[in-house]
């Protein structure tokens, strides 16, 4: 599809010419036609890397740098955003979400892309990082790293993980680094589990997590995180956990009303937390984490197509036969 090329509209914006971008599970929501009155011809893309192409007074970048983008996009400057609240600050935006989350702002899954208030939500790939790491800083492992940082992983706990997506994967990840003694996904796909497996981790059916963390010798899994956003997984989640547990939902949930087990939380005194992922804060900490070779994100990329696949690619990711693309520009 054609569309007009992006342009530099206010003195705080960027127009990024686009090298790497990635589909997400987030973008199968629109897909699948979850959200009602998204906007036919929106241009999808919140994962994106790339070079700067134009620069507006006073965002401070100059051309041919390497950057790569928040997914959220927030002023920097209110009292939410002041807070690290970036979510909540009243100018959010999501990269190629139309109007869920705050105004529509065309995506990165395109030739260009302007970046508002870019002093905020661009930021400089390091030498040492490839524009396909930094794709997944400017999502999904820092959302990831969110979830685990959330959930107060320490040394020794069990964590388990609802979803084994490439977000429920790195949070495994994640959750290994921060010194957990024992990871168990769940996913109801026998690929998806066999991936986690690949990496080191226990994996099981969703319907046997509670069952294997709730043994003669243990007691469920102290921290758990829902990476799928449904009811079935969060619900799944409560049970996995331990008494005094917390459990944190980083996937994307739309439901207005949740079938919840109350009485066991409350039995257990569990807490629980929704998480969204937030690269403007963390992206620091998850560039450390890979430049120090402790995370790498490429590990979970199983597809590299180009820009023009795209099509395909999204009918291949939302039958899960592509577990992770990258769409090269
Ligand atoms: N909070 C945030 O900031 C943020 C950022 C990125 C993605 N997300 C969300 O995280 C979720 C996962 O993202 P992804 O890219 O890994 O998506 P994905 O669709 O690739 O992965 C989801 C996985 O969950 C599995 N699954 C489905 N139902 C399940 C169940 N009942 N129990 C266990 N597993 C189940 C699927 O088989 C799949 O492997 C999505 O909801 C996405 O929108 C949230
Ligand atoms: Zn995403
Ligand atoms: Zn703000």
């Amino acid at each position: 599809m054609d569309v007009a090329e992006p342009l530099v509209r206010h003195p705080r914006d960027v127009v990024v010419r686009v090298t790497r971008s990635a589909i997400c599970g987030t973008d199968l929501h629109p897909y699948r036609g979850e959200l009602p009155g998204f906007a036919e011809g929106t241009v999808m893309g919140h994962e994106f890397a790339g070079v700067v192409h134009e620069v507006g007074d006073e965002a401070p970048f100059r051309a041919g740098e390497r950057v790569f983008a928040s997914d959220v996009v927030a002023c920097g400057r209110c009292v939410r955003c002041r807070r690290g609240w970036h979510y909540q600050c009243p100018e959010v935006g999501l990269f190629g979400y139309d109007t869920v989350v705050g105004a529509s702002l065309p995506g990165g899954q395109a030739e260009f892309v302007r970046v508002p208030f870019a002093d905020v939500v661009l930021e400089r790939t390091p030498d040492d990082v490839s524009d396909e790491q930094a794709v997944f800083v400017g999502d999904v492992l820092s959302t990831a790293y969110a979830a685990v940082s959330d959930a107060a992983v320490t040394p020794g706990d069990t964590v388990a993980v609802v979803g084994a997506g490439p977000v429920g994967l790195l949070a495994a990840v994640c959750a290994s680094v921060a010194g957990a003694a024992r990871v168990v996904l769940a996913d109801p796909v026998p690929e998806r589990r066999e991936r986690a497996a690949d990496h080191g981790f226990e994996a099981v059916e969703p319907g046997a997590l509670s069952a294997v963390l709730h043994t003669g010798a243990a007691d469920g899994a102290e921290r758990v995180i829902e990476a799928v956003g449904s009811d079935a997984a969060l619900v799944c989640a409560l049970h996995a956990a331990a008494v005094h547990g917390t459990v944190v939902a980083v996937g994307v949930h739309h439901s207005a009303a949740t079938p919840f087990p109350a009485g066991l939380s409350f039995a257990r005194e569990l807490t629980l937390r929704f998480c969204v992922g937030d690269p403007i804060r963390l992206r620091d900490r998850v560039l450390a984490l890979i430049r120090a070779g402790r995370v790498d994100p490429a590990t979970v990329v199983s597809h590299r197509l180009s820009l023009d696949e795209a099509p395909l690619a999204y009918r291949a990711f939302d039958r899960q036969e592509i577990f992770k693309a990258i769409l090269i520009h």
